[in-house]
């Protein structure tokens, strides 16, 4: 009898260790105050008064059509936290994209959220590539009208139109503010620019290639 108690209290002390954790970052960062009087943000959101919740702060109107008219032929129309107040906390958001034929979501990755995207029209190229441990494997499909695919947290990934109209996928997102990081826009196009000694090192090119490349407009498409 003794002994059993002693695995129970084992037992109880191993998963109170082995499910206490912190929170996951909520946003890019959450740099800590000194003073707390000046304190405005949390990790995530501020609630308001539970009982003061109506329906509307669970309700979003019109998601899309976004507008493809731009350089890479893609929208995204996110709804995170930030369109859906209710979603605090909740762990969960989605996203709308659009792609006018031949357009691109380009590499991108979501540093807090697994992605998993169904094709509602039209015919995507889609891929990841793994991390350096896994030897940067690319892992590709095409999909068409129902198919779903599924992009790990943190991995670059992409979409491309490959069909012959307009496609549209709906993408469910495990963080309630996933965030993006498009590979170019990070990489060439930050503010400011990254030092021409790293970039040029970095991808073992002459300098006037990271020149040109920096010097392109990175549009933003979400
Ligand atoms: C925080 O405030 C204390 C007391 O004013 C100060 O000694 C300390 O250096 C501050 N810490 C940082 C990281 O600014
Ligand atoms: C779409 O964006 C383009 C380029 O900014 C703009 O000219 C056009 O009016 C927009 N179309 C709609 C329907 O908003």
């Amino acid at each position: 009898m003794g002994v059993f108690y002693f695995i129970v209290a084992l037992l109880a002390l191993a998963s109170s260790v082995g499910f206490a954790y912190d929170p996951s970052p909520l946003q890019d960062f959450c740099v800590a105050i000194n003073d707390t009087k000046t304190g405005v943000f949390v990790n995530g959101k501020f609630c308001k008064d539970p009982k003061l919740a109506n329906a509307d702060d669970f309700f979003f109107q019109g998601l899309g059509p976004g507008n493809t008219s731009n350089p890479l032929g893609s929208k995204v129309t996110p709804v995170t936290v930030n369109e859906i107040l209710g979603l605090n906390t909740l762990g969960i958001s989605l996203a709308r994209v659009d792609f006018a034929p031949k357009g691109l979501n380009p590499p991108h990755t979501h540093p807090r959220g697994t992605e998993i995207l169904v094709v509602l029209e039209g015919t995507l190229y889609v891929g990841f590539v793994s991390s350096n441990q896994d030897n940067n494997r690319l892992f590709t499909k095409v999909l068409n009208k129902g198919d779903v695919f599924v992009f790990p947290i943190g991995l670059i990934h992409f979409q491309l139109n490959v069909g012959y109209g307009e496609a549209i996928a709906i993408a469910g997102l495990s963080s309630q503010n996933p965030g993006v990081i498009t590979i170019a826009n990070a990489v060439f196009g930050s503010k400011p620019p990254i030092s021409l000694e790293v970039l040029t090192k970095a991808f073992q090119v002459d300098k006037n290639v990271i020149d040109y490349l920096q010097k392109q407009f990175w549009y933003n498409n979400s």
